[in-house]
């Protein structure tokens, strides 16, 4: 059985008694653990163009928390000072394959729910400062040791420092204090304030982040998908409409005509189903996916396959599927990277097969002419890559 990074902790203990609910600091999460990218590598990446990145630095003198953000040049790293920076590199897994097996690791929490692997490297007394996120966190230290703070509830109403723009907490009170080295793990939940500082230099932590859409960009994003389809020609109609005693009136048939419309696409048959797995694998950076074979036909890419040792995912995709008949075994649907197919009976347990691991050999796909198809279209898509 899969090692989870909990220690002691069941999963079922975990997730009744802590996901989404309270902090767990796990000593020596992970075993032999070893750091999967070196300070010079994450300072490579904070330069580069597609990569996102902020440089914080704390000014003694006022208190005050700079930020800059990437792509980071030359002589930002060249001006440091001698301590009390922090650069925080976001969705490392999308560059370094190791990154993206860590991330595999917290997969006890369904996939589609990680969002990346922030790396984060600091000198001493170097940190982002008290504040909360909206979304859970696992913290995992790395190299060097941090100095975590945490607890107590906060959220948009919770006063702010007024010297920075990282929206840091005012009257930061923690209610625990502890030191974590390589290998410990802290679980943060979503609103309980936390605070980490840099208690050593070449100090770094690694942030499991994770997907929580807003109310507002789910029903945004919900309305667009479902009317990317409709005709404009679709329109409130009102053929029973009644003599009203003041016209400036909107009476209760009008604003239950309106519900209608809107429980009508809420309501339609799949159309939930199909939207919100498409929204959950929306690539991070969907400008970024690169479609290398987006000009070659499919047959080509399966001759091209067929000479490979393996075919890899590319770092940043996502993938997940749903089962859509009530008896969990007729239909399936793949989501990829915020698109969507049918997949028939066949191939559904090489599609969890594809889900569960970053590559396929081509022992696998040998006399697979399905299979080969499948991935095929995988890779004219920019999701998988020939190795
Ligand atoms: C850090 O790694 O320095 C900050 C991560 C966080 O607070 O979420
Ligand atoms: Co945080």
């Amino acid at each position: 059985m899969k090692q989870l990074p909990l220690g002691d902790i069941s999963l079922e203990t975990f997730l009744r008694d802590y996901w989404q609910k309270k902090p767990l600091l796990i000593r020596n999460a992970i075993a032999n653990f070893e750091p999967i990218i070196s300070a010079d590598e994450l300072a490579g990446l904070a330069c580069e163009e597609e990569v996102e990145s902020r440089l914080i630095i704390q000014e003694s003198a006022d208190n005050h928390w700079a930020m800059k953000h990437g792509p980071l040049l030359d002589e930002d790293f060249a001006n440091l000072p001698e301590s009390h920076w922090t650069l925080l590199v976001q969705a490392v897994d999308h560059w370094h394959p190791q990154a993206q097996a860590l991330l595999q690791q917290f997969d006890f929490i369904p996939q589609w729910r990680i969002d990346d692997l922030m790396v984060s490297y600091a000198s001493q007394g170097g940190g982002v400062g008290p504040h909360y996120d909206n979304y859970d966190v696992f913290l995992l230290q790395a190299t060097g040791s941090r100095e975590w703070q945490y607890g107590g509830l906060y959220d948009e109403h919770s006063p702010r420092q007024e010297n920075s723009e990282l929206m840091l907490l005012a009257d930061w009170t923690a209610e625990q204090t502890v030191t974590l080295n390589p290998g410990d793990l802290l679980y943060i939940p979503p609103k309980v304030g936390h605070c980490g500082t840099a208690i050593s230099d070449d100090c770094t932590t690694y942030s499991i982040g994770f997907r929580a859409p807003s109310h507002a960009d789910i029903l945004h994003n919900f309305s667009d998908f479902v009317a990317q389809d409709l005709s404009t020609e679709l329109r409130y109609q009102d053929p029973e409409l009644a003599i009203q005693k003041h016209s400036a009136c909107i009476n209760p048939q009008a604003v239950d005509q309106i519900k209608q419309i809107l429980k009508q696409y809420i309501e339609t048959p799949g159309a939930i189903e199909q939207w919100f797995g498409c929204y959950m694998t929306e690539h991070k950076y969907a400008q970024q996916q690169q479609e290398l074979y987006l000009d070659n036909s499919v047959d080509e890419i399966i001759e091209a396959m067929q000479q490979a040792e393996q075919i890899c995912k590319i770092p940043g995709t996502r993938l997940a599927f749903q089962h859509t008949d009530t008896d969990q075994s007729d239909a399936m649907l793949l989501f990829v990277n915020g698109m969507c197919c049918q997949i028939t009976r066949q191939q559904q347990a090489f599609v969890i097969q594809l889900t569960e691991s970053d590559s396929v050999l081509a022992t696998d796909l040998a006399e697979q002419p399905e299979r080969l198809k499948l991935l095929a279209n995988l890779i004219k898509i920019g999701a998988y890559e020939i190795n």
